[in-house]
This record gives C-alpha cells, sequence and structure tokens, in this order.
C-alpha cells in the first residue's frame, strides 16, 4: 500500500469504530459483533504500530494507551460539586413537594426524575467539543484530576459533534454493569485473587488505579445527568440534557418529566420494581424541579440544593429457610419461581415468600430447597433471595429441578433463545393468560370499558361465559345478572359499557386483542399503514416490515397470530358485533400550514409546546427540533434563548409569538 493509502485506511478505520463505539456505548445499538469489532481493531492497531506517525490522537486503539500516572493532581472545583438531601419516607417527599410550591408560589411543579446510580461522582469539562478535564468529587470544593483514566471509558465522548456550547461543565457517575463486574470477578477466582465486594467500589477504586492500561480492561461505564454552564442556553434541565444526547453525550437513561408529585410516585412504584431488571445497580431515585429559572430561585442550602432530593429504595436484609419453591404463571404466560419462607420479620412486616424471578437466578444463586438463604426487602417491593449460606447447606440436598409443564394448564413450557423467563404457550385456554386478555382488551387504552375490571373479568372466564374476546359482545342481560353478587344496576353498566366500547377506533381494538410485542404505538401504526383489518390479517412479514417501526419480530408475532383459525373466527365475530375494523381518515383541521417546516420555543401564555405541536399538524405542517435554513417560522415563547433568535434572524426564518401563531391557523 502506498503512504497516501495507509494513512486514508488508517482514518477510515479510526472514524468507523469510533463511530461503532459511540452506537454501542451510547446508543446501545450496535451494528456489529464484539467479533467484528475486535478485529477491525486489531487491524487498525496494526496498521498503526507500522506507521505510528500517522495514527491519529483520538484513536479508539488509544483508549488503551498513555504512559503511567505519577499522582493525580488535586484540582479546585470550578463550582462546588454537592451532595443531594435524601429520604425514604413518602411523606418526607411530599413535604420537599410542598416547600417547593409553597417557595415558588405555584399549585404544582413539573419534575424530572432520575434513577440515582450508585458509582462514583465525575465532573467532565468540554471545550470547544473536548473533553479537556474530568475530576472526582473529593471533597466537594476540589477534587482529583482523573482525565486519563476516564479518557479510557468508551463510553465518555471525547469529541462533541452538533451544536455544542463553546464551554460548559457536565457531571454525572461512573458506575459498572453487574455483568462486567461478574466477569472481573471470574477472572480474579481463576488467577487465585480475592472477588472485589461490588459494583461500586470496583468503579471507585478503578479510576484512582495509575495505569490508564489497567483502566482500560474495566469495564466501566458513565451516566450524565448534570448539565453546568455560565451561559446556560436552556430553559430546563431536561432540555440541556436532550441536547448534550445530541452532541454524543451519554446522558441518564430512563429519566421521566413528570408533571406533579403523583407522577413522581408512580414514577417510583414503577421503578422500585423494575430496577431488578436493569443490569446495574439504582439504589433510589433523584427528583428534580425542571425548571432553571426555578431551581436558581429555590437555591441552596449549606450543602444541598432545594430543587433537588433523592428518595432511597429501603432495603433490608435477613436470614430464613428456603422450605420450597412454587410457581406463578402470569398474564402473559411468564413463569416466576416463588421461594416459599419460613416466616421472617423484615422493614415491619412478615415475609413468608419471595420471588426468585426465574431459572436462571435459582442457578445462579445455587439455591436448594431446604437451604439457609438471606432475604431482602426494600419499601415496597416484593423481597428478594439475595444469597445463600453454603456453610449451613445440608449434605443430602440436590440442585433444584426447574418445571417443564404449566402448573396451570399443564402444557409443556418453552423458553426463546435468549429469554430469561420459561413461558406457557397455551395463550388462549391457559386460565390466567386468558383472564389476562380479557383485561386488557376492557382495559383504559384498549377498549376502555370500565364496568369490567380484573375481578369482573375473572368472574367472567370462571363461569365459562367469555372463553374468547368476542363472546363479550354474546353476553346477555339476563346471563350476568345470574352471577354471583351482580344486581341489575351493574349489568345494565355492563352491557352498556360493552355496547359504547363497538365505537372505539380500529387501532385501539387492534392493542386491544393482545397480540405479542403489539403495543399502543405499535397498533398505531399498523392501523394507519394497513387501513383495515382484511389488509393486515393477509399481509406477509416482506410487507408488515416495509411499515414504519415495524421489525422482524413484531411482524413474526402478527403473522402467527392471524394464522391461528380461531383468532381469525374471533375478528369475524367482532367484526358482526359492529367493532371497529377499519382506521378512520387523519383528522384534519385545515391545510393552511402544509409544506411549512415550525421550530417551537420557549414557554408560551395559552397553550403548552405539545398542544402547539399538535396544533401545527392538525393544520397539515410539521415540526423541526433545530432552527435551520428548512425551517419556515420559529414559534417564540417567553425566555427563549438568544442564540435561537439570533440563528432565526440570521437565516431569515420568521419569528412569530403565540397570538400570531394562533391567528395564522384560524385566518388563512
Ligand atoms: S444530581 C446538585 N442526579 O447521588 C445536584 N445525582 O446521594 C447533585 N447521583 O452526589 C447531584 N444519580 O453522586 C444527581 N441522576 C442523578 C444522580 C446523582 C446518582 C449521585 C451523585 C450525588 C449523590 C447524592
Amino acid at each position: 500500500m502506498q503512504i497516501h493509502e495507509i494513512q486514508a485506511k488508517i482514518q477510515a478505520l479510526t472514524a468507523e469504530l469510533k463511530g461503532h463505539n459511540y452506537r454501542y456505548y451510547v446508543l446501545a445499538e450496535p451494528v456489529i459483533s464484539d467479533q467484528q469489532f475486535d478485529l477491525k481493531l486489531k487491524e487498525l492497531e496494526a496498521l498503526e504500530k507500522e506507521n505510528p506517525t500517522l495514527a491519529l490522537a483520538d484513536s479508539p486503539t488509544r483508549i488503551v494507551g498513555g504512559g503511567l500516572i505519577e499522582d493525580f493532581k488535586t484540582v479546585p472545583h470550578k463550582r462546588r460539586m454537592m451532595s443531594l438531601g435524601n429520604t425514604y419516607s413518602e411523606e418526607e417527599l411530599r413535604e420537599f413537594d410542598e416547600r417547593v410550591k409553597k417557595s415558588l408560589g405555584l399549585d404544582s411543579v413539573e419534575y424530572v426524575c432520575e434513577l440515582k446510580i450508585d458509582g462514583l461522582a465525575i465532573s467532565l469539562f468540554y471545550e470547544e467539543g473536548q473533553l479537556v478535564q474530568a475530576v472526582t468529587r473529593g471533597d466537594g470544593f476540589q477534587g482529583d484530576d482523573v482525565t486519563e483514566n476516564v479518557k479510557t471509558i468508551r463510553s465518555v465522548k471525547q469529541q462533541l459533534h452538533g451544536n455544542f456550547p463553546k464551554s460548559f461543565e457536565i457531571r454525572g457517575e461512573i458506575f459498572m454493569h453487574r455483568k462486567g463486574f461478574e466477569k472481573l470477578n471470574a477472572l480474579r477466582r481463576s488467577q487465585g485473587e480475592a472477588e472485589y465486594a461490588n459494583p461500586r467500589n470496583v468503579a471507585s477504586g478503578s479510576l484512582k488505579i495509575k495505569d490508564p492500561n489497567e483502566v482500560a480492561k474495566r469495564p466501566l461505564d458513565i451516566t450524565l445527568y448534570h448539565f453546568l454552564s455560565d451561559t446556560n442556553p436552556f430553559q430546563t434541565h431536561s432540555d440541556s440534557l436532550q441536547n448534550a444526547h445530541q452532541w454524543g453525550i451519554k446522558t441518564a437513561e430512563n429519566s421521566k418529566n413528570c408533571r406533579n408529585i403523583e407522577e413522581v410516585f408512580s414514577y417510583l412504584t414503577h421503578w422500585d420494581e423494575a430496577r431488578h431488571d436493569l443490569g446495574y445497580d439504582t439504589d433510589g431515585v433523584v427528583i428534580k424541579v425542571n425548571s432553571f429559572r426555578y431551581q436558581e430561585e429555590l437555591g441552596f442550602t449549606a450543602k444541598v440544593p432545594r430543587w433537588a432530593i433523592a428518595y432511597k429504595f429501603q432495603t433490608e436484609t435477613a436470614s430464613s429457610t428456603l422450605l420450597g419453591i412454587t410457581y406463578q404463571v402470569g398474564r402473559t404466560g411468564a413463569i416466576t419461581p416463588v421461594a416459599e419462607l419460613q416466616p421472617v420479620q423484615l422493614l415491619g412486616t412478615t415475609v413468608k415468600r419471595a420471588s426468585l424471578h426465574n431459572a436462571n437466578e435459582i442457578e445462579r444463586l445455587d439455591v436448594r430447597v431446604g437451604d439457609a438463604i438471606f432475604v431482602e426487602k426494600g419499601g415496597e417491593i416484593i423481597p428478594k433471595i439475595v444469597g445463600v449460606d453454603f456453610s449451613r447447606r445440608s449434605e443430602q440436598s440436590q440442585p433444584h429441578i426447574y418445571i417443564t409443564h404449566c402448573p396451570e394448564c399443564n402444557t409443556e413450557l418453552v423458553r426463546k433463545e435468549g429469554e430469561a423467563h420459561h413461558y406457557c404457550p397455551n395463550v388462549d385456554e391457559c386460565p390466567p393468560q386468558a383472564i389476562g386478555k380479557i383485561e386488557h382488551f376492557v382495559g383504559r387504552k384498549s377498549m376502555d370499558i370500565q364496568s369490567i375490571g380484573s375481578e369482573m373479568a375473572e368472574t367472567l372466564y370462571t363461569a365459562g361465559l367469555v372463553r374468547d374476546l368476542a363472546d363479550l359482545y354474546d353476553l346477555t342481560f339476563e346471563q350476568i345478572l345470574a352471577l354471583d353478587r351482580v344486581g341489575e344496576k351493574t349489568a345494565n353498566n355492563l352491557i352498556e359499557g360493552i355496547e359504547q366500547s363497538k365505537s372505539q377506533p380500529f387501532e385501539r381494538v387492534l392493542f386491544g386483542l393482545g397480540i405479542r410485542y403489539v403495543g399502543e404505538t405499535v397498533a398505531k401504526k399498523l392501523a394507519s399503514a394497513m387501513g383495515n383489518i382484511d389488509n393486515l390479517m393477509s399481509a406477509p412479514e416482506e410487507t408488515l416490515i416495509t411499515v414504519d417501526e415495524i421489525g422482524e419480530r413484531i411482524a413474526e408475532s402478527v403473522v402467527q397470530y392471524f394464522a391461528e383459525p380461531k383468532h381469525r373466527e374471533g375478528i369475524e365475530r367482532m367484526k358482526a358485533a359492529g367493532l371497529q375494523f377499519t382506521a378512520a381518515e387523519k383528522v384534519s383541521l385545515g391545510s393552511n400550514l402544509t409544506g411549512k417546516t415550525m421550530v417551537i420555543s420557549g414557554v408560551f401564555a395559552k397553550h403548552s409546546r405539545d398542544e402547539i405541536k399538535v396544533m401545527i399538524e392538525a393544520h397539515g405542517g410539521k415540526v423541526g427540533s433545530g432552527v435551520t435554513g428548512k425551517t419556515d417560522y420559529l414559534v417564540a415563547g417567553d425566555g427563549i434563548g438568544p442564540s435561537k433568535l439570533e440563528k432565526a434572524t440570521q437565516l431569515g426564518v420568521q419569528i412569530i409569538d403565540e397570538d400570531t401563531f394562533l391567528d395564522l391557523i384560524s385566518n388563512q
């Protein structure tokens, strides 16, 4: 190869590998396998080794590189690195909300909830889009400069792209995924070294290693959650992080904007349970006031911000004995093994059962009936077994043998490759699944038949009145009245609710059928793309995957569903009963914005940004995310950033306020 060819090859490989790193670590959407990645990395390494002068400074091979660090320099923080006030109680969280509302003189405040990841706090500085410094928290006033070590973390973006501010700081947490931690410990075991205690300790220890080559071997990750800048161009915390994500920064995942404290509580309830399915540890939720203006108004106490608080999930551990393992069949057919325990006190309640999640978990814990175990409970969540006291294991104990058939209907269980749970495939006749299907169908987001709740769904099923969704539409007043504890009023409400559900749009009916992987959004897409149920039922997978957001997994599931004669028959019966199986025309309020692209920014007096968006689309316009040469109008609200206005002026984009916008859509 000629020298310029080598140079071009090195450049191309560097760019490609950086792209893969970004897709893998930040977007979590890799497009090549780990082996393919390693091959390319090796190819680049070889080229660089032979032509050291051609290697680029930001080469991904340098992620492992640099010499030893003599000593970590202690540097002062530009802004003090505060900690957070925390609480374990819902009551104190309500008090926090009351204080915030009172100080701001508001009835409700928008919050952002983020998972609190248990790791090591870090502050990153970017200048002109380049990562220039990474500092640990230290004592909050000064910390250690660990830049070289942080650069070895692949999800840390060293060179940003897009429209980033010239100079800013962003703070977050460095942590380790459980899988990486276990791999590391397996390696240490094989080398006869002591195992590490938990992912958090390894993460914080790793940053203090003086050899970046060693640090690079530690599978560390980062999440960034606090944007700071002298000239903050953003109105809200969530806006700042969304933008940072667009520059390539790995920002907090699973965060949610909550319009009030009640929505915050729903988030807490959800994650108290769902956190166990994450690949890393989270010990709580951080709740932050979203508006930067309000944050400023609230300020800080001597130690912590008044605009944020950490809610910690409660945990307590106790010892008990595993008496047996039983199995539950969920609404989706997923099998959950349940540990039956010698009753024990935990967080003030008696615990007799604990979740064992799935077969992998039993294997991972190597837990056997008769074992002395440790059980942990946190807040509302179901207690779980966290370990076995092997020193007390009986010699007669035998490994647990997982069931092969459904405990409810005796059908042979299946386990798809790559999935942790065993499933009962008898979706239509296995009682908990059939009842679950009815519940889903009548649910608020499907047919919204409010007169049928969980209990009624079960009653209708058990009485043999509803075995198929279509049976709902054959129910008679007399049949319902004959049920236990049902009066005329209930029976009437039920019949009326069922009747009214016939006018629910096609997309809801489709969602209500409960086809695996067909959630609300997918149902909408399928309904509008296919137009009616007949087109959908006859569409092969190849056609379905051409629909926006529909991949092979969904397409396969849809085809399988409609291949079942019983399902087709049910659809025909529901058609005959008068349900909607044709998509309605999209509501259009006019076409005076057709072909126009608008960007919305700032806060408005009469409408929310989302409402304005809907109005634009209903009048045929499009909503853009940033001001570009293609933007026709910038709808500007209060507190819009000066840079947006400047850009719009430069590009000759028309800037209009809320009232002018409302005139625009009503007049023409
Ligand atoms: S905000 C002034 N957000 O938890 C605001 N902190 O116990 C400071 N942490 O010091 C922090 N996840 O090290 C914030 N999403 C998150 C967080 C988070 C984890 C850590 C952070 C903080 C500590 C407080």
